[in-house]
């Protein structure tokens, strides 16, 4: 059986068409050693192959619609690494009408692309040796003008087709999303329930992936960001080696990856349990715009908007707050709440953690649909260094805030009536987390 993405992927094909669609190549971490591997995501969405040296052709009119070239059954090779699918599996288990192994995918593909009217091929995807073997094979095929061949005459971008399929998800896709928020909201728990001054923040880490993996998360969809004190403050902060100190707020930006999908959460607490009066008033600011976000997410809002409003909440509340002097409506023109807010307020989310698909069109902001999945998560950051403010911004900071940095994130699914938030396992209500913490 072959996978509903695959079927649709097909409908929504031209109809005299051939889609070639390559898996992901292994990556050297150093010498002879390779990173873990991990497929395509295009590649995974619609083969649900876990396999490198494969690639899928997929043409919907021909009597074999899907042909899947894969490395093949080799006893030595499946001693060191592991068993392969071979070109058996490949048919059995992915629905494949045909399979061959990839070393004869050269010599096919003249075949392949002979005579459809659109050849669907993402250049500069995968890799130049395969870009350039498409480009040659169709070269020749067009300098050879007294035989019948018939090259494509178009090529088309397939992620035009998939991106767009991978915006909306199933209801499969979607169990898929909350068991990874499950995971990963229980892993932050954990870590709430956990940290205490004197700890690491590699050992938070340790302790956040180690619930992932025990749980059946493949691990984490990122890598994790474990920030104490002024780390807080570094946006994708990922050395995770100070030590937490009382008195200080952690940041704890980790999500799992579950059968191929990601989830993402970013949680801030106080490492000794309980937020400082400076802590809770930064912390409670960016809390209430993040669930005023929250609340506005429905069918038919603009991303952009969403955006607008946490600038609005953020930059009234920095006001209030002596982080900003001035009309918030000339701040916001100016774009003083860069100072302290200066990241998107949040992203598509699925099998990549900054998942594909268009965020505009035509320039404008594209309205949130029914089966969307992003994340929202605004956030505060108050560098401890006051020696490199630009011109132009605010040098004045209130000192009980510098060092601070908080941010919350939560991944939700539009539905008809709204926000589902699928992270909803883990607190974030300041009051609740001190409760908690308290345990
Ligand atoms: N951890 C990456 C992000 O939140 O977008
Ligand atoms: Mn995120
Ligand atoms: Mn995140």
């Amino acid at each position: 059986m072959i996978k509903p993405q695959l079927a649709e992927f097909m409908r929504r094909m031209d109809k005299d068409s051939v889609a070639i669609i390559p898996a992901a190549r292994e990556a050297v971490r150093s010498h002879d050693t390779n990173y873990r591997y991990r497929q395509n995501s295009d590649f995974f969405y619609l083969t649900g192959f876990e396999e490198p040296e494969a690639i899928a052709v997929i043409a919907p009119s021909k009597e074999k619609k899907f042909t899947m070239f894969v490395r093949p059954r080799d006893l030595d090779q499946e001693i060191w690494y592991g068993y392969r699918a071979g070109v058996e599996g490949a048919v059995r288990d992915y629905g494949a009408d045909e399979a061959f192994t990839i070393d004869t995918f050269d010599e096919k593909l003249a075949e392949i692309v002979d005579g459809p009217e659109v050849l669907y091929y993402a250049f500069g995807h995968t890799t130049p040796e395969m870009d350039q073997k498409i480009i040659r094979q169709l070269a020749q095929m067009r300098e050879t003008n007294r035989k019948p061949l018939e090259p494509p005459r178009t090529i088309v971008d397939p992620s035009s087709i998939l991106h767009e399929m991978r915006v909306i998800k199933s209801a499969e896709e979607i169990d898929l999303m909350q068991r990874a928020a499950d995971i990963a909201a229980e892993a932050h728990v954990e870590a709430m329930k956990t940290i205490h001054p004197g700890m690491m923040e590699y050992e938070v880490e340790a302790m956040l992936e180690a619930y992932f993996r025990k749980h059946g998360a493949s691990g984490s969809s990122y890598t994790s960001i474990v920030g104490a004190g002024g780390n807080a403050t570094v946006l994708h902060y990922i050395d995770n080696k100070d030590q937490l100190k009382d008195g200080d707020l952690l940041l704890v930006d980790a999500g799992a990856e579950y059968k191929g999908y990601a989830s993402d959460i970013t949680r801030t607490f106080p490492i000794n349990g309980k937020f400082s009066q400076a802590q809770r008033e930064i912390y409670d600011l960016v809390l209430k715009c993040q669930m005023s976000c929250v609340d506005m997410v429905r069918p038919g809002v603009r991303l952009e908007d969403l955006k607008t409003h946490s600038i609005e909440v953020l930059t009234e509340g920095m006001v209030e707050l002596g982080l900003l002097k001035g009309d918030p409506k000339r701040l916001i023109e100016g774009k003083k709440y860069m100072q302290f807010y200066m990241h998107n307020l949040g992203h598509y989310l699925g099998i990549d953690v900054h998942d594909a698909g268009r965020y505009y069109f035509n320039g404008e902001s594209r309205p949130a649909e029914v089966g969307m999945v992003m994340t929202i998560e605004p956030g505060l950051y108050i560098s401890p260094d006051t020696s490199r403010i630009p011109e132009g911004f605010n040098k004045d900071i209130p000192a009980k805030y510098l060092g601070i940095g908080v941010r919350i994130e939560d991944d939700v699914l539009v539905t008809e009536n709204g926000a589902r938030v699928l992270t909803h396992k883990v607190p974030k209500d300041a009051d609740e987390i001190e409760a908690l913490m308290a345990k």
